[in-house]
């Protein structure tokens, strides 16, 4: 039975990619390279559950199951601002931009939860922390320039990047690859009165 690594997340507008790519150029040209793999523009996204690896002949039924929640739900905003590091600004590992306010997107991400929770996946143990990751520290890199790093992404803090409506949520395979991930849409659900994005 072939298997794919998959995950739900929110696509981003090309507008706003622009913006966030060019913030990761500035931040990048002032760590050492290589220390960062910083996200392509075009695999920026907003994850909301990670399902990892399924059996292929799953997606339709994931599909399904969003619908039934994600139809009841209004299309809301939602603004990128500020920039921050998991787990802690002394040993950062994943740089990410926020996302405010956190209310609406952990109500969605509540019911993508439990919704993937019916079909059997196992229920997050966290609280979900609304964020867009930018860039992950190489494992390579030595404790002592960690926050050396740290400092570079907090001295660029962004303000506002800008606002994105979330009207529907994506369904994406992905694939490892050394050069970096690949991501391709398998489904878009839309939200109560989201418009209808290019098809997959
Ligand atoms: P992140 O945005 O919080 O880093 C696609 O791989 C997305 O799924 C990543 O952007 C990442 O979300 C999330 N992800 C990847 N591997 C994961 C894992 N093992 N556990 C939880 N989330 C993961």
């Amino acid at each position: 039975m072939q298997t794919i690594r998959c995950f739900i997340a929110v696509d981003i507008s090309p507008e706003i990619k622009d913006r966030i790519s060019s913030l990761i150029s500035h931040v990048a040209s002032q760590v050492p390279r290589g220390s960062v793999r910083w996200v392509e523009r075009v695999n920026l996204h907003l994850t909301l559950k990670f399902l990892g690896e399924i059996q292929s002949v799953r997606a339709n039924g994931i599909q399904k199951a969003l619908d039934l929640v994600l139809g009841a739900i209004p299309a809301f905003d939602l603004s990128i601002a500020g920039a921050g590091l998991f787990p802690s600004a002394r040993k950062p590992r994943i740089i990410w931009l926020g996302i405010l306010p956190a209310h609406d997107v952990s109500l969605l991400a509540a019911k993508v939860d439990n919704a993937m929770q019916s079909l059997g996946f196992e229920s997050e143990d966290r609280p979900f922390s609304p964020h867009l990751t930018i860039g992950r520290v190489s494992r390579d890199v030595s404790e002592s320039a960690l926050p050396a790093i740290a400092e570079v992404v907090l001295k660029n803090q962004p303000g506002e990047i800008g606002m994105i409506r979330i009207q529907a949520v994506t369904l994406f395979r992905s694939d490892l690859r050394p050069q970096g991930p690949i991501y391709t849409p398998l489904a878009h659900v839309q939200l109560a009165d989201g418009k209808s994005p290019n098809p997959c």
